[in-house]
């Protein structure tokens, strides 16, 4: 008997057409202890989490809270209870207030005169216990991610919440910001809030986690002590086999220039101007609000730019719309699927072969045989978990949309593919492979941009290093000056 348990999921089962996403999964949780779950993409977390509030009802199983059996559950109870779960996409009013958005649904005052002077004061209170100082009265909008979590997590602790489930919360978030977080993961611990944890990021396991639940293929593999553990191990556990090196070995030969960006400006973005050669990684470093994203975007055609010139193999080209680009070769892979890489409500496989359409048509007929292969293929290449390329998208994993994302420029075999997080929310055994792809394609002469917040793979997977700050380029980094230190330095505008 394990003592302190305060939430128990015993035996939980849930069937989708084709998969069965958990199979007979029992966990137990203490109180006030930092739990991780972990797994690969699909290996079922969030379905798991979404049981727990209530947003998904099992086929089989309960859930004991304090001792107390409930066999169903749903959202409004699971609230009550004190459960709070923060997703991966947040739920909030971006043109309220943030002590409005705190208090959203829960507000003082009655139902005509509703009290905004005392919301603003208890969530001046709340951030002030969370040890962040952000100014209750400003509007939502103003936020940039990493704060606009801290405001979800306010709103949980607003309502007395005694077991929070973060899923995948830092995710979107630099190394700083993730600082932050995880130092307010451990007060809430020490105020004995159950914390769950859903991280694709295994440092961050053996950081804050008491203990760590891993998950495989819907089924529940194993639960340690995270201090019972290695790192290796761990990913043994996950992922079903060994994993040696974290980067695979590169072997391409850098050739000719094949993009000359020059001058690139617009909203955020003073100028940048870069060279990219043929089977060359280039990455780009630099804090949220950097203007990488932008850059890219400008250069893309995603956004109108101010100024700027692109060659491609020598010869200006005038790239005024994402089409303009896709059609000279250029493709970029965004770091918000849900905004901008697939349409959820599509076919997996219409969405690989979105960017192909008019390869693939003769006569406005499409060629379906063909397309079928290319995303046959593609599913197999990138491991995408789903019974059918015919599933709508939204139904993927997180981590699996973002696959179907890849395959779908992968499939338009553009020369120069720009990378925008690559890897955010991919497990990593698939991450391995994605980064072998990467020097595949380098291999067969592609050429590579690749905008990345994980210091590590940043150093592990580029041959150069931009780094941005406040819009202005601050420098340029060879592979043997690479170092963590130099590119946070530059990073933070410090030459
Ligand atoms: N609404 C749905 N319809 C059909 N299948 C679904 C649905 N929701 C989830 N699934 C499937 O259930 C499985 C588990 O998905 P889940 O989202 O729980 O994975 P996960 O562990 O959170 O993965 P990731 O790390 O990629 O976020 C996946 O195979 C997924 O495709
Ligand atoms: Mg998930």
């Amino acid at each position: 008997m394990v003592e302190n348990i305060l939430l128990e999921l015993r035996h939980i089962s849930r069937q989708y057409p084709g998969v069965l996403a958990l199979n007979d999964v029992s966990v137990s949780f203490r109180k006030g202890e930092v739990h991780a779950l972990v797994g690969e993409n699909g290996a079922g977390k969030s379905t798991l989490i979404k049981v727990l509030s209530g947003a998904v009802s099992p086929d089989k199983g309960e859930i004991v809270l304090d001792g107390i059996t409930y066999t169903a559950m749903t959202p409004h109870l699971s609230q009550a209870l004190g459960i709070a779960v923060i997703y991966q996409e947040f739920n909030l009013l971006p043109s309220l207030s943030i002590a409005e958005n705190v208090f959203v649904g829960n507000m003082p005052g009655n139902r005509v005169f509703t009290d905004l002077k005392t919301a603003e004061l208890k969530t001046a209170e709340i951030f002030k216990r969370m040890k962040i100082n952000i100014n209750p009265k400003a509007e939502l909008r103003t936020l940039s991610v990493a704060y606009k979590q801290m405001v979800e997590i306010a709103k949980a602790l607003s309502k007395n919440v005694r077991v929070l489930v973060m899923d995948e919360p830092t995710a979107p978030l630099t190394t700083n910001e993730t600082d932050i977080l995880l130092e307010i993961v451990g007060t809430l611990r020490s105020e004995g809030v159950t914390v769950i944890f859903i991280t694709h990021r295994l440092p961050e396991v053996f950081r804050v986690a008491d203990r760590v639940t891993v998950m495989r293929d819907g089924c529940f593999v194993q639960n340690s002590n995270t201090g019972d553990l290695s790192p290796d191990e761990l990913i043994q556990a996950m992922v079903g086999r060994k994993i040696n090196d974290a980067y695979p070995a590169r072997n391409a030969v850098i050739g000719q220039p094949v993009l000359e960006a020059a001058g690139i400006k617009g909203p955020g973005v003073e100028g940048v101007s870069f060279t990219l050669r043929a089977g060359e990684i280039l990455g780009f470093a630099g804090l949220v609000g950097a203007g990488r994203t932008e850059t890219m975007r400008f250069l893309f055609g995603a956004d109108p730019k101010k100024g700027g010139t692109v060659k491609l193999k020598g010869r200006e080209v005038q790239i005024k719309t994402p089409r303009d680009s896709v059609t000279q070769g250029i493709g970029l892979i965004p770091e918000d699927r849900k905004l901008h890489g697939v349409v959820l409500g599509f076919p997996v496989r219409w969405n690989i072969s979105l960017t192909i359409l008019r390869a693939l048509s003769r006569f406005s007929f499409l060629n379906l045989a063909r397309e079928k292969n290319i995303a046959d293929d593609l599913k197999a290449l990138l491991d995408i978990k789903t019974p059918s390329i015919m599933q709508l998208t939204r139904n993927l994993s997180g981590g699996n949309q973002q696959k179907v994302v890849l395959a779908k420029w992968l499939a338009a075999d553009c020369d120069v593919l720009i990378f925008d997080e690559p890897t955010r929310g991919i497990d990593v055994g698939a991450r391995y492979e994605i980064y072998k792809l990467m020097n595949e394609l380098c291999a067969r002469g592609k050429a590579i941009i690749m905008i990345s917040s994980d210091m590590e793979e940043l150093l592990g997977m580029s041959d150069r290093i931009i780094v941005l700050c406040e819009g202005r380029q601050m420098g340029e980094l060879q592979s043997n000056e690479f170092s963590q230190e130099r590119v946070l330095r530059l990073a933070s505008g410090q030459v």
